[in-house]
């Protein structure tokens, strides 16, 4: 995620007047249960924090900490932290973690807090675990197509430096610039080049993870192939910091495939757009992108930027590929586009113009939060040749509640971002909003998709998971958790 404007946080709003959103019961609840049982001392809490850590690793002023209190999800559930630790090394996060068993406190691990989910938030009185300062790519290598990072390495440091090396690290969620490589493995992200490509998980190979208890466990591999035991690497990621903390990635890396050129089409309505893209997938083609703006979401990128796209379309496709040919490409998936309807397809002349196109496609999530005093994003994944009914069933859901729903999807992947934009001053409205946000998850899982694509569950869609995963499913979840939390301290309240 980009930085938003003036994105409304939880802690600006009275949540009182959502009601139950998205489990904010269930975390107050959770947190005065453990305050019951257990309180903690917050001297000696730091005291024994300060035995491990070097000073400039521990923020305890409140007026600080507070800021490391949330992620980028609007109306989730997110308490004080008592304390916020940045360390350096393995071994000061196996101390955090090991004063955490001794004293039960709650820790929640931390990249760029770019998440969508409410998955980084504090809980009351926990530890804040943030691992940007572990920020060093420790080895690329390029006959091995890995490299080997800690967790606090931002997204695109670690693209640009493989680059040099002739390869690509392809994962590439819009907050690429700023998020990390840590909470893209707690948040199993994708992004834009997905549909080509493939998610995080496809490229992460191995890790070490600080346990509770403070043990490290290595999982997984450095070689190109390894089917040694159960896959606990693919565990991990996804888990939003609930099983354990990542303090070292082996990733995957890719030849780099020549710069992309990006073809903007537009169509009549988003039914006609969705035509195009099961065209496209059908007759084989592999674009290295493959992304939907509806006209909400267009002329909110405009408003926002002056970024020039077409202002009349319903539905904007933009496609690239990254081929030896792109340029052919590109003309054939034009064809197959004005086949489906488009009025108009614009293929860009130059890499530059290409990436103009997709830095306004990054744009979309904040353009879209300045529609309204707020919003809520739905993640919904359907198969790809549901898309069109997704996107149909979710104008039919703004309309039936009188609000504006902007999407704009991976296309390609069948990844809808449906964008829920609503005044939040007025309870009615906050209302529909709220409904509409749930109607669309129904509408994904009745079209036979996932509740989340790349966002992950946090504490915006946990009420959801159990709807999703089923009762033996959330069983076995429940008893992984327990195997690797026993005490239950590692973010609590996320995911379940
Ligand atoms: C995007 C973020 C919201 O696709 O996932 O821009
Ligand atoms: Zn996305």
């Amino acid at each position: 995620m980009d930085e938003p404007l003036d994105r409304p946080r939880g802690d600006d709003l009275n949540l009182d007047d959502l009601g139950d959103l998205n489990g904010l019961g269930d975390a107050r609840d959770a947190d005065r249960a453990k305050d019951a049982d257990h309180a903690v001392d917050l001297g000696d809490l730091l005291d024994r924090l300060r035995a491990g850590l070097p000073a400039e690793a521990l923020i305890t002023d409140p007026d600080v900490t507070v800021s490391y209190g949330r992620d980028m999800a609007s109306f989730c559930a997110a308490g004080t932290p008592a304390v916020v630790v940045l360390p350096r090394t393995v071994e000061q996060v196996q101390h955090v973690l090991r004063t955490a068993t001794a004293l039960r406190v709650p820790v929640v691990p931390q990249g760029a807090r770019t998440g969508l989910s409410g998955a980084a938030n504090a809980t009351d009185g926990c530890i804040v675990l943030s691992l940007v300062k572990m920020d060093r790519i420790l080895e690329i290598s390029p006959v091995d197509r890995i490299a080997v990072v800690e967790p606090g390495v931002v997204n695109a440091v670690l693209s640009r430096a493989v680059e040099e090396r002739g390869l690509s690290y392809p994962p590439d969620p819009s907050s690429w610039e700023t998020c990390t490589i840590g909470g893209n493995i707690g948040t199993a992200s994708g992004g834009l080049c997905c549909v080509k490509y493939g998610v995080t998980a496809e490229y992460v190979l191995g890790l070490d993870v600080v346990l509770a208890d403070g043990r490290l466990l290595t999982t997984g591999r450095r070689t190109a192939k390894g089917v040694a035991g159960y896959d606990l690497t693919r565990l991990f990621v996804g888990s939003e910091g609930s099983l354990g903390v990542v303090v070292k990635a082996v990733l995957a890396l890719k030849p780099k495939p020549p710069r992309q050129l990006v073809l903007a089409a537009e169509f009549p309505s988003a039914a006609a757009a969705c035509d195009a893209i099961c065209a496209i997938m059908a007759r084989g083609h592999a674009p290295s992108l493959l992304e939907l703006m509806d006209a909400t979401t267009v002329r909110a990128v405009n408003a926002l930027g002056r970024t020039g796209l077409p202002e009349t379309t319903e539905a904007l496709l933009l496609a690239a590929f990254d081929t030896p040919d792109p340029t052919a490409d590109l003309a054939a998936v034009g064809e197959l586009c004005t086949a489906a309807g488009a009025t108009g397809v614009v293929p860009a002349d130059t890499v530059a113009e290409s990436e103009l196109l997709l830095a306004a496609r990054r744009t979309a999530l904040t353009a879209l939060e300045a529609v309204k005093s707020a919003t809520m994003i739905d993640d919904v994944c359907v198969p790809r040749s549901r898309l069109g009914a997704m996107i149909d069933g979710t104008a039919a859901i703004a309309e039936k509640h009188g609000l504006t729903i902007g999407v704009c999807a991976h296309a390609g992947d069948g990844n809808t971002h449906p964008v829920v934009c609503f005044d939040h001053t007025d309870p009615d409205e906050t209302r529909r909003a709220r409904e509409s946000f749930d109607e669309i998850m129904a509408l994904g899982l009745e079209l036979g998709g996932t509740i989340t694509g790349e966002h992950g569950v946090g504490v915006l869609k946990k009420e959801w998971l159990a709807r999703e995963l089923g009762p033996v499913g959330v069983e076995l979840q429940r008893g992984i958790k327990r195997t690797f939390d026993p005490l239950g301290i590692l973010n609590p309240g996320k995911v379940f």
